[in-house]
């Protein structure tokens, strides 16, 4: 087969590491890519929102299927424009990954179908929600409705706080137009859990939960980041937890979906709050996390083509998903100053170990080659060291030790990337 990946980060060389391993690929092309994935898939010039460029690069070099890693495009519509002309694509079409692009959709979906989830009021007018928080409850969660880099939800303390942020959200479109919409939602606690599953249209099929870590610094101080590593499996989500949302969560959102006429093929990442109520989705996403990919495919023993197949097929019943009895971690490495300001250009070495290492991975991100053909910084998120281990310890431990391997200045990381494990 002939594979296309749509995606640049560490989670589309998570999935081309996975795809490579199936001997059904013969040919892996990623578009745009980066430079850790050009080691094992051709990278081609075409961006993620350049539609008519994919399909048509995807039609010139007959791809068997294509597969979508990133938010935007799904979105977007990129898979209705892959059908439109008949080729083979992986993800949910857009009328279906509006479960991910906007709040306020998927918060209404949960309330109709008695999903659990915190409770919430959606504003289209910032004097009405100026009115609302006035008598609200603090603290209190304010989220864009549409997509905004993971970076639209702000916990505000404080009514003052609330008021800054819905001039921020709404008036300011710090977000852009994802502000036109708001979400004000009750604040939870408790753990935070990822959940990915894939998903055929009825039949969901869970794939092992992970954590991410998604402040800057350590001890989750420091600005929201896309996250800067995760482990999998969470020792909290434990089997009562797997039984509830097997209960109330999981099929019951694909079968909302289908009841709404939006059949969701692709994956569904659930992001979990454990409150001390019970589990609640704190939100959906239409897609692999980054860096949960990271963590959960290298613990799959199914051959993804197969499972991605089955889901494009509707067979997913059909298919027993299996992951190995281990652990695995990921830590970020990433440029000093992100999600802000950093520099980039900056020479990476060491990367070359973990060729020669089982049960290592190096996933790139913010990389490309300089002149000479040598790795060089160029984002935030630079790489995911990721490591595995039989125990959660023993990948953190792996992984940490594998964080020295790779040097480049203005390297940065946090140093307690599965802390959390030490309190299981
Ligand atoms: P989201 O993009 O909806 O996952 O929100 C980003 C982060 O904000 C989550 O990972 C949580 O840490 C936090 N968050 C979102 N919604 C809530 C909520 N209702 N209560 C507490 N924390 C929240
Ligand atoms: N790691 C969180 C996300 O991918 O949205």
């Amino acid at each position: 087969m002939k594979i296309l990946i749509v995606g640049s980060g560490g989670r589309e060389h998570a999935i081309a590491t996975a795809v490579a391993k199936s001997p059904r690929a013969e040919k892996i092309y990623c578009a745009p890519g980066n430079a850790g994935i050009g080691q094992i898939a051709e990278c081609v010039p075409i961006g993620a929102m350049e539609f008519d460029k994919l399909v048509g690069f995807a039609k010139e070099n007959a791809i068997d299927m294509t597969i979508i890693g990133m938010d935007d495009p799904l979105v977007g519509g990129v898979v209705d424009a892959f059908e439109a002309e008949g080729l083979r694509v992986f993800g949910p079409r857009k009328n279906a990954a509006i479960l991910e692009g906007s709040k306020a959709f998927s918060k209404d979906l949960m309330k109709k179908y008695n999903i659990p989830t915190a409770g919430y009021e959606t504003f289209d007018d910032p004097a009405k929600a100026l009115e609302y928080l006035e008598t609200a409850k603090m603290p209190i969660v304010l989220k864009a409705d549409g997509l905004a880099l993971g970076k639209g939800v702000l916990i505000c303390q404080t009514l003052e706080e609330a008021k800054a942020g819905v001039k921020e959200i709404m008036e300011d479109k710090k977000f852009g137009s994802a502000g036109n919409n708001m979400v004000v939602e009750e604040f939870m606690t408790g753990r935070e859990v990822s959940v990915l599953s894939y998903v055929d249209g009825k039949t969901i099929q869970i794939m092992s939960s992970a954590q991410d870590h998604k402040r800057a610094k350590d001890g989750d101080q420091g600005l929201n980041t896309g996250g800067m590593g995760t482990f999998s499996p969470s020792p909290f989500y434990t089997a009562k937890v797997d039984e509830f949302c097997k209960k109330y969560i999981y099929q019951a959102t694909v079968d909302a979906m289908a009841a709404e006429g939006r059949e969701f093929k692709g994956i569904i990442f659930f992001g979990l709050m454990l409150t001390p109520e019970g589990p609640k989705v704190l939100e959906y996403n239409a897609r692999f996390g980054d860096p949960e990919a990271q963590v959960v495919l290298p613990r799959m023993k199914n051959d993804i083509l197969d499972v991605m197949d089955a889901c494009i097929d509707g067979t997913l019943d059909q298919i027993k998903l299996e992951f190995e009895d281990n652990a695995c971690v990921c830590v970020v490495l990433a440029s000093d100053g992100y999600p802000l300001a950093y520099e980039k250009g900056k020479l990476i070495e060491g990367t070359e170990k973990f060729d020669a290492e089982d049960g290592y991975y190096c996933f790139h991100a913010g990389t490309k080659l300089n002149e000479d053909g040598k790795f060089i910084t160029n984002g935030g998120r630079v790489l995911g060291i990721t490591a595995k281990g039989a125990t959660l310890k023993e990948a953190r431990a792996n992984a940490y030790a594998a964080t020295e391997w790779v040097t480049f200045e203005n390297k940065y990381m946090r140093n307690d990337i599965g802390k959390a494990i030490d309190e299981a």
